[in-house]
């Protein structure tokens, strides 16, 4: 099977894809947010450190270990480490979860586009629009399950004709895209009260007034949480995508480069969003996250940029569309990669019981707001439905555990030198290497284990 294995035709090409993956709805509706509440300017530089540092050894990591074993995690972990099996398993097991609720997302997003490009996106900024949508009994299933499939359409092409050739189109036009309505935000005025620019600096000042020890320490929290989600490490995405990078590519430059636009898009979803929030709806408006942000706030904010807006907000959410895309091809691919490599299936039978299993399973998250609804209280402290269980329980629990058992691994069982003997086997400069090695033995697990405890409510 291995001299059969696709690969990436270039490093281009394995660059952007996974930063397709990297770059996705947390980019845009959490970073902003973190950056605004988190003290500014001071979440952002954190947020750098911890990218060229933390983020870089688990990225690293992740993609050396498929480049090495030419296999995705179900496998990769066993053929490095008879008795690291399980950590594979649970690699797999995290977008097995993930894929199902992140195609659900992505049929609201689709949802929106089309009410802002048939014209009709005031009507999104009616209060109840959302909540009505969510829990009607056919639409978001029908949405879901269109995003569904095209995802599935795309990674049944395969690695090459799918993954990579759709992502060196799209993620170019995403980046063009941002900025674009980034520059837009900048020049947006009220009636005079509050400006654009205003917004910029709520955004880029750190304001560190009033802030303790504690506070910053919880600032680095959320910063590291963010990071690791954007980074779309511990899901067998990073692994799967690593065993397709070529031999003869630098693999420490690419995974740079990924990081790079990961963290521009993060920023630039920043000034796109915050000044415009800051303009039309103040400091109260900045205060909501999540679906809030992306489907009621900004819908608002589209609204009373008047005729304009329409227009703006359908390139914003075809945007947002794009980036939840390819993300959700990353998940699929790391899933059907598991299959094949683990069961010798063909990629058709994968895709084909692969997507079965999902839209059964979203189909069930949907009715999660309908008919299956019910209200349970998470350990950390949230409210939800079943989306919110199986995003806690993937996310909030699993994932730490998954990227734990991994710097373990790395750090102390079968050494970091396997990850730098890969990362260097062209005599490429490891860099960071010290760095690296301090990161992934000490560093990166204790940082990772007060995550895993702020899951369970405990900090
Ligand atoms: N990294 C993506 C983001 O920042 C999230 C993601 C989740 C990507 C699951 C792939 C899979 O939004």
């Amino acid at each position: 099977m291995d001299e059969k294995r696709s690969s990436f035709s270039s490093s281009l090409g394995f660059v952007l894809a996974a930063a397709g993956s990297a770059v996705g709805l947390g980019n845009i509706w959490r970073f902003p947010y973190l950056a605004a509440r988190d003290g500014g300017g001071l979440f952002l530089v954190i947020y750098i450190i911890l990218a060229l540092t933390f983020g870089f050894t688990m990225i690293v990591s992740e993609t050396a270990i498929g480049r090495r074993t030419k296999q995705s995690a179900l496998t990769a972990y066993s053929k490095l480490h008879k008795g690291a099996k399980w950590i594979g398993v649970l690699q797999c097991v995290v977008p097995f979860l993930i894929f199902p609720y992140y195609c659900l997302i992505g049929g609201w997003v689709f949802k929106y586009a089309c009410a802002f490009m048939t014209g009709s996106g005031s009507a999104a900024a009616e209060e109840g629009y959302f909540g009505a949508f969510i829990t009607d009994s056919t639409q978001p299933i029908v949405f879901n399950i269109i995003f569904l499939l095209a995802t599935a359409v795309i990674i049944y092409r395969g690695v090459n004709k799918g993954i990579e050739s759709l992502s060196k189109v799209l993620m170019p036009v995403l980046l063009v895209m941002v900025v674009g309505i980034a520059v837009f935000s900048l020049t947006i005025k009220d009636d005079g009260t509050r400006t654009g620019l205003d917004g910029l600096k709520v955004y880029l000042v750190p304001d560190v007034s009033g802030m303790s020890a504690k506070d910053i320490f919880y600032v680095v929290l959320d910063a590291m949480g963010q990071l690791f989600y954007s980074i779309s490490v511990a899901m067998g995405i990073m692994i799967t995508y690593g065993s397709y990078f070529r031999d003869d590519s630098n693999l420490l430059k690419s995974v740079n480069q990924i990081e790079l636009f990961d963290t521009v898009v993060a920023f630039l979803a920043g000034v796109m969003i915050i000044p415009a929030v800051y303009v039309f709806l103040g400091e109260e408006g900045m205060r909501s996250s999540g679906p809030g942000l992306m489907f009621q706030a900004l819908p608002i904010v589209f609204s009373k940029m008047g005729a304009l807006g329409n227009v703006i907000g359908a390139v914003f959410f075809i945007m947002v569309l794009l980036a939840a895309l390819t993300s959700a091809m990353s998940l699929l691919e790391a899933v059907v990669s598991n299959f094949i490599d683990a069961f010798g299936w063909s990629r058709r039978k994968a895709v084909i019981l692969e997507t079965a299993l999902a839209v059964i399973i979203s189909t069930v998250v949907c009715l999660g707001y309908n008919l299956l609804y019910f209200d349970v209280k998470l350990p950390n402290g949230s409210h939800g439905q079943i989306l919110d269980i199986v995003d806690y329980l993937s996310n909030n629990v699993l994932m730490p555990i998954v990227a734990i058992s991994t710097c373990i691994f790395i750090g102390w069982i079968v050494k970091p030198s396997t990850v730098i003997d890969e990362a260097t086997k062209n005599g490429e400069k490891f860099g960071r290497r010290k760095l690296y090695i301090v990161m992934i033995k000490f560093v990166a697990p204790a940082l990772l284990f007060f995550l895993l405890v702020g899951a369970f409510g405990l900090i």
